[in-house]
């Protein structure tokens, strides 16, 4: 995909689609979009007067230009009112835009941007979020299908960036550039959920480190354990999980050196390739969506990837123990004890605990990088979902000063989240009678608190846990959120990061 800016009139714009923004209950436009209006013959005055476009947020009406402007199409967009125009509103109108674009198959396009700037946002955010929503709302994942090639919409060939001011540009180039590389990390975190899991195994996860290190020599330094490797770091609540399938588990360790001297942040993955309960088998309806229970993991390396893109300066470490969670002669069962590589005795209660016993041996094993922040992501809960839906990740947080920090990044970036407690008064209910620890509660309730108290264990240093089990994976459609692996966590880190000091 390549993006250009051209500043001449709209109406002078080759293009298979312009997009044109204008707000509710206004029919004064703005003078680039009058100039179009003028060589349109008043068209877009007529659909407003006639009341077809009302500027209603998200609303589009396609027009056609029979050849009076350079524009083989005009689409209109509405933005709301102007007083409510914020980020979230230029989100739904340039997502609502894409959802034309696939439409109409358009894989070039030109983009009127931006009239007015969202609240709180500068130039370059917004344009930011327009490169993300449209590139985002355009992803498909089609690899698995044959798709006559004219039906191809994804990716987007071209998008021509038409400010109001020709002055905007060095904020444009940048904007556009940011967001393109995190709409980039998103789609890459998305196939790797998407891919089913004959796919995408641990060692598919593992390639993909690699090949990241590659690609980016300087900046980072990618390594693999195998099982051998693992066992060594006596890692023994990996291995437990990892004992009852076929495929070898992989410990990913990927070191990002962005700044010298600069706050070292631990980003760890689940990698649950496959989730199908173990012994303690969850019902098979809906369990070919546990392929998604590697999210955290794919998360995890589009932060790394966007990182890079971004030469982001501050140093990242990720840790991803990926592993398959299956049932077999020789699989973990329920009342089993493992040691952990803390030292820590496990009693694994039901084997479909998996996520917290993985990521107690990464959570440990970040502990030598001495990190002055911690973040994990992970499909840890089902009750995550039941509280707080599809929409908004769940976040735990053992310094309070960190909350105000993501809230200002997910409003930034319209990546929900909500504190939840790591409530002091529950620890006892992840007290074995037999080990350290059990894996799951001995009451039947607060199963996100539950597993977060017990990730709990295994960190000192700040620590931010998000339960991603509902936002991970989209069970229906947003406008730049299809069906499937959501990519989410990826921005919200990277903004989050951005603004990150010890
Ligand atoms: N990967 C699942 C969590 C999950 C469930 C994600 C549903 C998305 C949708 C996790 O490994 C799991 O199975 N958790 C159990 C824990 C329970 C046994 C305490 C759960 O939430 O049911
Ligand atoms: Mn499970
Ligand atoms: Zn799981």
């Amino acid at each position: 995909m390549n993006f250009s800016i051209n500043t001449s009139a709209l109406s002078k714009i080759q293009t298979d689609l312009l997009v044109v923004q204008l707000f509710e209950g206004e029919n004064k436009f703005e003078p680039k979009t009058r100039e179009l209006d003028a060589a349109l013959d008043g068209l877009i005055t007529e659909v407003v007067r006639y009341g077809d476009f009302t500027g209603k947020s998200g609303q589009t009406l396609l027009l056609f230009t029979a050849g009076k402007v350079a524009a083989r199409r005009v689409l209109l967009v509405g933005l709301g009112k102007r007083a409510s125009y914020d980020l979230e509103k230029h989100r739904s109108a340039i997502a609502a835009s894409a959802t034309a674009i696939q439409k109409y198959r358009i894989k070039n396009l030109a983009v009127a941007s931006t009239i007015v700037l969202p609240k709180r946002a500068n130039m370059e955010t917004a344009i930011q979020n327009l490169m993300e929503c449209l590139l985002l709302g355009g992803y498909r994942f089609e690899e698995y299908k044959k798709i006559e090639p004219e039906d191809q919409t994804w990716p987007i060939e071209s998008i021509q960036l038409l400010p109001a001011k020709a002055g905007d540009r060095g904020a444009i180039i940048k904007g556009a550039a940011r967001g393109r590389i995190l709409a980039e990390a998103v789609a890459y975190a998305r196939d790797l959920g998407n891919h089913p899991s004959n796919v995408a195994t641990p060692a598919h996860l593992a390639k993909h480190a690699v090949e990241l290190g590659k690609q980016y020599p300087k900046l980072l330094k990618a390594r693999v354990f195998g099982r051998a490797e693992i066992k060594k770091e006596k890692m023994g609540a990996l291995l437990a999980v990892a004992q009852g399938s076929q495929e070898e588990p992989k410990f990913i360790i990927l070191e990002y050196s962005g700044k010298r001297n600069a706050p070292t942040v631990a980003l760890v993955g689940k990698g649950i390739t496959f989730d199908s309960g173990g012994i303690s088998i969850k019902p098979s309806d809906k369990m070919e969506d546990m392929k998604f229970d590697m999210a955290g993991a794919a998360t995890v390396l589009g932060i790394i990837k966007a990182a890079c893109e971004l030469r982001l300066p501050i140093n990242l470490i990720a840790l991803i123990p990926a592993t398959e969670n299956l049932p077999s002669g020789t699989a973990i069962k329920p009342g089993d004890i493992v040691r952990s590589r803390s030292g820590k005795t496990i009693e694994i209660a039901n084997t479909d605990a998996e996520g917290r016993l993985v990521l107690a041996d990464a959570l440990d094993y970040a502990k030598q990088y001495n990190p002055s922040l911690v973040i994990d992501f992970a499909t840890l809960t089902g009750a995550i979902v039941a509280a707080l839906g599809d929409d908004i990740a769940g976040a735990f947080v053992n310094s309070d000063n960190l909350v105000p920090k993501l809230h200002a990044a997910a409003a930034a970036t319209g990546e929900k989240i909500w504190p939840m407690p790591l409530e002091p008064e529950y620890d006892q209910f992840i007290k074995s009678d037999f080990a350290d620890l059990r894996n799951i509660g001995t009451v039947r309730f607060a199963d996100a608190i539950n597993a977060a108290n017990f990730l709990k264990n295994f960190v000192t240093a700040p620590w931010i846990h998000l339960d991603i089990a509902g936002v991970a994976w989209a069970t229906r459609e947003k406008p730049y959120r299809p069906k499937g692996a959501t990519g989410t966590g990826i921005r919200l880190a990277i903004e989050f990061l951005k603004n990150y000091k010890k």
